[in-house]
Order: C-alpha cells, then sequence, then structure tokens
C-alpha cells in the first residue's frame, strides 16, 4: 500500500456578516425536511450522487450503500444533528424515467456553535438543475435559524464544480488540510 494526500478545502460562510443568498426554486422539485423515515433515502441518494465520483475515492464509505447507511445513521444520531439544516429534493415532474429522490444534504452543530454541512449530493440524472444550491441555502437558514454564526464545509480541491457553487453562495476559502488515503500499487 502507498498514501497518497488529497487537498481539501475548508470553506466558510459568516452567517453573522452576510445574507442568505437567493437562489431560484427548481421547477418540479418539493423539498422534504427532515424525518426519520427518510433516512434510507437520505443514504441512498448520498450514494448514487457520491459512487464513481472523486470523493468516493478519498472517502471510500461515500460509494457503498452500507456505507452510506451507516453514515447517515451516525449523522442522524449525533447531538449536534440540526434537523432545520437537513433536507431532500424531490421530483414531483412527470417525467418516470427521473428518480423522486434526487438531491441531500445534513447539517450538524459543532460544540462551538458552527454549522457543519456534511455531504452535499445530486444524483447524476439530475444535477444543473440547481438542487445543489437551493439545498445548501436551505442548510444555512436552518443554521441562522439555531443562532449559529458561521457555516463551515470541506471540499477536494480538484471537485471545481462543488467549489464553484460554494464560492457563488459565498463561501470562503480559510484553510487548506490534506486528506490521507491509503491506495493499493498498481
Ligand atoms: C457538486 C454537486 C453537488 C452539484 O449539484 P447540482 O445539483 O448539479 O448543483 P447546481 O445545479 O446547484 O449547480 C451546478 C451547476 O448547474 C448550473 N445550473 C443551476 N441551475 C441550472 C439550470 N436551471 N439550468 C442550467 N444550469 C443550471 C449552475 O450554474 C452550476 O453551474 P457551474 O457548475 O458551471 O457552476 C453534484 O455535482 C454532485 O453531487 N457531485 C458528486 C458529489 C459531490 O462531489 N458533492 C460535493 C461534496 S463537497
Amino acid at each position: 500500500m502507498s498514501v497518497k494526500y488529497y487537498k481539501r478545502y475548508r470553506m466558510e460562510f459568516n452567517l453573522r456578516r452576510r445574507s442568505i443568498p437567493s437562489v431560484p426554486k427548481p421547477n418540479n422539485f418539493e423539498f422534504l425536511a427532515w424525518d426519520e423515515d427518510l433516512l434510507e433515502s437520505h443514504a441512498e441518494v448520498k450514494c448514487n450522487s457520491f459512487s464513481h465520483e472523486l470523493d468516493s475515492i478519498v472517502f471510500p464509505c461515500l460509494g457503498d450503500p452500507v456505507g452510506c447507511l451507516q453514515l447517515m445513521r451516525e449523522i442522524a444520531s449525533r447531538s449536534g444533528f440540526l434537523p432545520g439544516a437537513t433536507w431532500m429534493a424531490a421530483y414531483v415532474g412527470d417525467d418516470p424515467t427521473l428518480p423522486y429522490y434526487s438531491a441531500t444534504i445534513q447539517g450538524l452543530a459543532t460544540a462551538d456553535r458552527v454549522g457543519s454541512i456534511q455531504n452535499v449530493g445530486t444524483v447524476p440524472g439530475q444535477r444543473s438543475k440547481g438542487l445543489a444550491a437551493a439545498l445548501v441555502v436551505r442548510a444555512l437558514a436552518g443554521f441562522h435559524a439555531a443562532g449559529l454564526r458561521r457555516a463551515s464545509l470541506e471540499v477536494t480541491a480538484e471537485n471545481s464544480r462543488a467549489v464553484r457553487l460554494y464560492e457563488r453562495l459565498g463561501f470562503r476559502h480559510v484553510r487548506t488540510v490534506y486528506k490521507a488515503v491509503e491506495v493499493a500499487y498498481s
């Protein structure tokens, strides 16, 4: 085995200084607030969003249905879990080939009152419709309603699409960190 280091950006949104951006509501979607009954669907959407993507190499559990279910259970059972910052986008249009559960986001409050965004993911067939932006904005509103001072997330630097999304919404790069990943020799 050898170790590869992935560069990750910590990005933050100052909830005291910036107003929450407004983004267009995507057509043909509704946004479902957290409900315990949705836990497995969040896990499934997480897996469908991350498998075959870079982050499933950086965090192998994201590419695996069982790993995503365990992760989702772990997130929902944390003391800082914030239902108000946890959302699911559901498709209500009339194309039967498109999945109902389409995009997920989860939010946690850390001990120092920072809102931590977990695993934003949109399934491949529903991308570029504004779902991730709409979910991040809902999570920010949930953090704000919980009285948190800033929101934080980490993104793999090579994931330019996600970095662009967060920058567009007002997140700023505050730190660079490296995640070590064990890789088999080829
Ligand atoms: C990154 C990710 C979450 C983005 O999800 P998404 O729902 O496609 O994001 P959005 O639609 O809000 O924005 C993405 C792009 O669509 C564009 N877009 C939004 N609404 C649109 C519309 N109605 N028509 C056309 N384009 C649109 C946005 O401008 C944006 O363009 P850009 O990539 O050139 O900046 C998604 O690609 C994904 O799940 N990737 C794998 C998992 C992952 O890496 N998650 C991030 C972990 S930090």
